[in-house]
Formats: C-alpha cells, sequence, structure tokens
C-alpha cells in the first residue's frame, strides 16, 4: 500500500472511532400533536403554567423588580354542589350489580372522589394537585423569586375576598411566602364579597349587566359528545348515556386530578372529544366572565386601575408587595380590561376557533394567577433608565398588546399608563353603581396590620358556598 493512502486509511479509521458514540441530539424534534390534557379541560382541573411566547421569566440583566401585584385564583378544588348534582345523576346510570367492559372496565373497582356532599365547593388537600399544596409551593416559590422586597421585619398585608377556599389559599400562599414569619409579619384582610362594596372590592360585579344573552344561551353540548355517549353505549349495552353526561363524565374526570394523583375517566375519552370540552370552556368564559361580555372590561377596571395607581406612586408610597386573592371570574374580566388575550371577533358558536387566544387553561386554570410586575431598569444601548411594566399571567410573560419597547419586552411604564387610561371604561356609570356604593377601591392603601385574621378560627361549615364574613 502506497504511503499516502496508508496514511488517509489510518486517519480515516481514527475519525470512525472518534465518531463511534453517536450524538445526542441537544433539541428534542418531537411535539406530539403539541397536546395536554392539561390544556384541554378549561377552569376545571389542576394548574399549569401558560405556554409562553418564550420571553424569559426573570427580567434581564439590566432591570429589577421593584413592585409586585397579583392576584390569584383559589388553588385546586372538589365541584360546586350544582356542577355535583348533574355529576351524581349522570353516575346514576350506572348500575352497580353490572359488570362493565371496555373502555369503562376499570369502572367495576372505581369510587366516586366526593364522599361527602360537604366537600362540594371546598379546596382539596390530597394527592400530588392538591388545592392547599398548591398555595404552599406558590408561596415558596414567590419568596424565592420576590424576596427581596421584603425587609423580614415590616408587616406586609395580603388581601382575600370573603370566600371559605379564597381565605385559605391566601394562607396557605402567606405561609409559603412568609415561612417561620407568617405569624407576625402577614396581616390578612379579608374583603366581603357582597355586592354592596360596589368598586372597593376583589369581586365586583356590574349591577347592570345588559350583555348576558349568548351567555344565557350555551348549551355546555359538543356534536363529538354524542360519538362518546355511542361508543360507550355499544360497549355496554344496558348503559343509556347522552351527550348531556359524556360532559357531566368529562367534568368529573378533570375534577377528579384536584383530589387524585390520576383519573382513569381522562382516557375514556379521545383527544379530539378533550379539544372540544376545552372550547366549551372557552365559550363559556368568554361570554360569561370576559370580553364576549361587555360589561365585564367595566368590571375589571376597577382593579386595572386602582393597580395602574400603585404602578405611578411605585414601592415606596405604600408597600412593594400587593398579595390578593379572588376567584377565575375576578381575573377575566381584569384581562378584558386591559385589552389582553381579546380576539379580534366574538368566538364563534358552531365551530373550533383553532389558534384562538382565549384558551381557559392558558388563562384561569385552577390556581391561575396574574401577575403585574413593575421594573426598575438601568440604561442600555437600546433603552432609557427608569420604569417599566410586565404583564405574567400563570408565570408566562404576556406582551401588552403593542407596547413592548422596553428591556424584556415590557412597556415603559408612561406608555402603559396612557395606554391604560385611554381603554378602561367606567365601571361606576356603566355599571350603575348605586349612590351609596363604594365607587373606587380603597383597600389597598386602608388596610388593618392585624395578624387575627391569619388563621381559621372555628369549624369548618359545610360547603363552604356561604361567604365567611
Ligand atoms: C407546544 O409547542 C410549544 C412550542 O411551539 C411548546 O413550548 C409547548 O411545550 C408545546 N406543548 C406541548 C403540550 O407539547
Ligand atoms: C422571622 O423568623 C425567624 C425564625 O424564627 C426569626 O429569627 C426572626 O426574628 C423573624 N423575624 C421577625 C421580623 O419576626
Ligand atoms: C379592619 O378591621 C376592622 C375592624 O375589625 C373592620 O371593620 C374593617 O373592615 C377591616 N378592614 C379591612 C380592609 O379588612
Ligand atoms: C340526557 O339525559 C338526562 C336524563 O338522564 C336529561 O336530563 C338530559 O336532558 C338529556 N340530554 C339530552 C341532550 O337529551
Ligand atoms: C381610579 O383609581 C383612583 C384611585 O386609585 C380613583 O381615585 C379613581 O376614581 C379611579 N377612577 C375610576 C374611573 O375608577
Ligand atoms: C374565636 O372566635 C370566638 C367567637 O367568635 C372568640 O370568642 C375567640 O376569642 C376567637 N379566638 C381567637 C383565637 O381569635
Amino acid at each position: 500500500m502506497p504511503i499516502l493512502s496508508s496514511l488517509i486509511c489510518a486517519l480515516s479509521i481514527t475519525g470512525a472511532v472518534g465518531s463511534s458514540v453517536p450524538k445526542a441530539k441537544q433539541f428534542s424534534q418531537e411535539f406530539r400533536d403539541n397536546y395536554s390534557i392539561l390544556k384541554h379541560y378549561g377552569g376545571n382541573g389542576p394548574y399549569s403554567e401558560r405556554r409562553s411566547d418564550g420571553i424569559a421569566r426573570d427580567p434581564p440583566a439590566s432591570c429589577a423588580v421593584d413592585q409586585v401585584i397579583m392576584i390569584k385564583r383559589h388553588g385546586e378544588r372538589y365541584p360546586s354542589p350544582a356542577l355535583g348534582a348533574g355529576i351524581e345523576s349522570t353516575l346514576s346510570k350506572f348500575d352497580p350489580k353490572i359488570t362493565y367492559t371496555g373502555d369503562l372496565s376499570f369502572f367495576n373497582d372505581w369510587s366516586y372522589y366526593v364522599p361527602n356532599k360537604c366537600l362540594y365547593n371546598a379546596e382539596t388537600s390530597s394527592g400530588p394537585y392538591a388545592g392547599l399544596l398548591d398555595g404552599y409551593t406558590h408561596g415558596t416559590e414567590y419568596r424565592d423569586r420576590y424576596g427581596h422586597l421584603w425587609d423580614g421585619d415590616a408587616i406586609v398585608p395580603m388581601w382575600s375576598s370573603g370566600y371559605g377556599r379564597v381565605i385559605e389559599t391566601a394562607r396557605k400562599f402567606g405561609e409559603g411566602f412568609f415561612g417561620y414569619n407568617y405569624s407576625t409579619n402577614a396581616a390578612l384582610n379579608i374583603i366581603s364579597e357582597s355586592e354592596r362594596m360596589g368598586a372597593n372590592s376583589l369581586t365586583p360585579v356590574c349591577y347592570a349587566d345588559r350583555d348576558t344573552a349568548t351567555c344565557d344561551g350555551l348549551t355546555n353540548t359538543m356534536p363529538q359528545f354524542k360519538v362518546a355517549a355511542e361508543r360507550l353505549n355499544a360497549q355496554n349495552p344496558e348503559l343509556k348515556l347522552n351527550e348531556t353526561d359524556v360532559y357531566y363524565l368529562m367534568s368529573m374526570a378533570s375534577f377528579e386530578l384536584n383530589a387524585r394523583a390520576s383519573s382513569e375517566w381522562i382516557n375514556v375519552f379521545t383527544q379530539d372529544e378533550w379539544v372540544s370540552f376545552g372550547y366549551v370552556q372557552d365559550l363559556n368564559y368568554y361570554y360569561c366572565a370576559g370580553p364576549g361580555d361587555k360589561s365585564m372590561s367595566a368590571v375589571g377596571s376597577v382593579y386595572a386601575n386602582a393597580s395602574l395607581t400603585l404602578l405611578n406612586e411605585g414601592p415606596e408610597k405604600t408597600s412593594p408587595l400587593f398579595f390578593n386573592f379572588a376567584h377565575d371570574t375576578n381575573i377575566t374580566p381584569i384581562l378584558a380590561a386591559l385589552g389582553l388575550l381579546t380576539p379580534d371577533e366574538d368566538l364563534p358558536l358552531d365551530r373550533i376557533p383553532f389558534g384562538n387566544p382565549y384558551s381557559t387553561s392558558d388563562i384561569v386554570p385552577q390556581g391561575g394567577h396574574f401577575t403585574i410586575e413593575r421594573l426598575s431598569c438601568d440604561k442600555t444601548a437600546a433603552s432609557e433608565a427608569g420604569s417599566y411594566v410586565r404583564l405574567v399571567l400563570n408565570e408566562a410573560v404576556v406582551p401588552f398588546n403593542k407596547c413592548t419597547s422596553g428591556p424584556g419586552y415590557s412597556c415603559p411604564l408612561e406608555e402603559y399608563s396612557t395606554i391604560v387610561k385611554g381603554i378602561l371604561p367606567d365601571y361606576v356609570g356603566q355599571c350603575k353603581v348605586p349612590h351609596k356604593d363604594p365607587k373606587s377601591l380603597k383597600f389597598w392603601w386602608n388596610y388593618n396590620s392585624t395578624t387575627e385574621l391569619n388563621y381559621r378560627n372555628g369549624s369548618v361549615p359545610c360547603q363552604e358556598a356561604e361567604a365567611e364574613r
């Protein structure tokens, strides 16, 4: 063999040895239909973070958060008594003496996860998705993220609307955030849910809502639910399920995860059936508590306006930390007031508009929360020193409409203020707040620093449907 070719041969052998360990891909190329059940049960099932646009959650190096205003929905819970009644009527179509087969064969060993009607409405406390755990974990995560805004000494107010599971979420969050110091340094303020609180409320209502027709006409059914009923009935000839039953069974499946680590009911329905179920939820939020009800942006303007005042006052005037707790349907009006995630056209009732920005599981899953951050930023090559605003929904940064010129695609505070002032409707006038009721939100500036409400005093009422205070 000539010297040259033997040299080439040796080199190529060396090369082959060097590459004999196959290199793993740095990035998986799979998105598996981009499907997760967590994104298709609306607001019924466990929390999941919002699918983001890729914007980093942490602010860029030139900025630090100097004020936080959060509103969190209560954590994972049991169904409401009304939904529970529907679920129970569907379950009564199953005969305990029959052995079920096919997709329902697990049913013979299954039991309902609500053994006691008193649990309806309550926060869950069992399993990895438990609501109380969600509140606590979220508190510890925010301590890590925003702990620099507490000096370790000040008494920090928190605000909860006056509803059992909401108050319990606030308390668990506080225990997580303040840790050993919760009993002395948090001051829980409970704001009544009475509509007579007018604008001084975390749960304001529109006294004169004239846009409820579409909401009232929603049926909660989809053609795919009939297909599911037909399939299950064919596998079990004694069964007489219809599409309404399928709606209740799918609701029951999503809520099961709030109390148990897994639900066999999830797999009874196909991926495409879950896509339909998710859209039923989107329609409900959009038309009953979101931008599809023209009164809702007026309701949400209460919080949007008051938080704008806080941002302009800055952390020195009052406090850097504003942790608030209420319900899903108190968050969706705020987003509507800010023009966030509002689709260009009303959601269609006769088909699913794929690519819909109003996807409930990304907006108000159980434990969902909306966090407004005020950033204090140094001058960079692309932006001036000053205050900026970022809106974070379920831990994903949501660009504020067209205002993204700041660091980390934030909006300069001055520009944010001008835009928000320009779009906010007039709650008091549009919703016809009675003369005697409060006309603006005051409790952020006028709060109690006592710790007496930090813990529950007394027994848990059955079905925490009643406002506690
Ligand atoms: C869907 O795709 C986005 C990227 O386009 C990715 O971030 C997300 O994790 C995917 N979701 C699922 C459930 O695969
Ligand atoms: C917070 O808790 C720690 C640990 O118990 C304690 O050392 C510290 O004094 C507490 N801070 C205040 C302000 O009470
Ligand atoms: C503060 O406490 C007083 C007396 O208990 C109560 O009347 C008032 O509503 C409380 N204010 C807030 C904001 O919780
Ligand atoms: C399904 O059956 C229940 C009775 O079990 C009934 O109340 C409901 O109206 C039915 N749904 C439809 C769409 O017919
Ligand atoms: C906006 O909030 C401020 C106080 O934060 C209040 O004085 C004003 O009345 C509010 N405006 C509206 C339209 O609610
Ligand atoms: C609990 O409530 C009762 C009656 O409302 C009251 O007498 C008692 O002092 C309270 N206990 C605590 C620890 O706040």
